[in-house]
């Protein structure tokens, strides 16, 4: 029998892990929590920060995993396009993306793009359609963000129910190096990583600066 099951709710589709049945997860962007982080706790955000966020500015979150990260910078007025590799949580992101919110809501949700793809495959794409952003038609991003699943939390404590279920579920991101050099070999001004906030740099990149918290930490690549 296999360990995870997809299942279709009223409220939309959610994920089951027969290992640990009180968990399920499920993206819902009207939640009161994220409302709260999003609206209240918004300027707080160091991704905000990190990112320079603001309306208009075009990112691409090559990690879309849960979408919270994504809908944070679409609330502060971002353009997101939103890239995901598994199948299963793209169907978890599009359900929360097609759900009926609160008009506010909505117009944040309108400016997130999903794209069900490897983000490897879309770097290497923009990095070889031409030398200057105009050559690639103007597709370069402002901005590339990356958020690989940590290889391990030793603070568990600080990673939640819905995130360490996704940990379980997609396991670790062994190919993060490799995606954040295909970033930068796009020649996009700005690539910010969010990394665990005592772990290591990845590889041999140098980031031109770090916002540190206590859980995590951006890692800023200006170029
Ligand atoms: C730590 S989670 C990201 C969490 C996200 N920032 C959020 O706010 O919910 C990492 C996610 O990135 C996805 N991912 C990792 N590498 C990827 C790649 N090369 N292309 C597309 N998706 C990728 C994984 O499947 C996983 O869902």
């Amino acid at each position: 029998m296999p360990r995870f099951k997809l299942i279709q709710q009223d409220s939309g589709f959610e994920l089951i892990d027969s290992h640990q049945s009180q968990l399920a997860l499920r993206i819902d962007f009207g939640s009161s929590k994220l409302q709260h982080r999003a609206t209240r706790g918004g300027k707080k955000e160091l991704l905000l920060r990190a990112v320079d966020a603001k309306p208009g500015l075009r990112v691409m979150d090559c990690t879309a995993g849960l979408g919270t990260d994504s809908f944070l910078l679409a609330n502060a007025g971002c353009i997101v396009t939103m890239l995901e590799r598994s199948k299963i949580l793209s169907i978890l992101l599009r359900g929360a993306l097609q759900a009926n919110v609160s008009q506010d809501i909505q117009s944040t949700l309108s400016r997130m793009h999903l794209i069900e793809a490897d983000a490897k495959d879309v770097l290497l794409k923009m990095r070889k359609t031409g030398s200057t952003d105009e050559d690639r038609g103007g597709t370069l991003p402002d901005v590339i963000l990356i958020d690989p699943m940590f290889p391990s939390r030793r603070k568990q404590a600080l990673v939640n129910g819905s995130m360490q279920m996704l940990q379980n579920f997609v396991g670790k991101d062994q190919d993060a190096t490799e995606l954040l050099g295909l970033a930068i070999q796009t020649g996009c001004s700005k690539v910010v990583v969010k990394r665990p906030a005592n772990g290591d740099e990845l590889d041999m990149f140098k980031p031109s600066y770090q916002y540190v918290a206590k859980a995590n930490r951006f890692d800023v690549f200006l170029q």
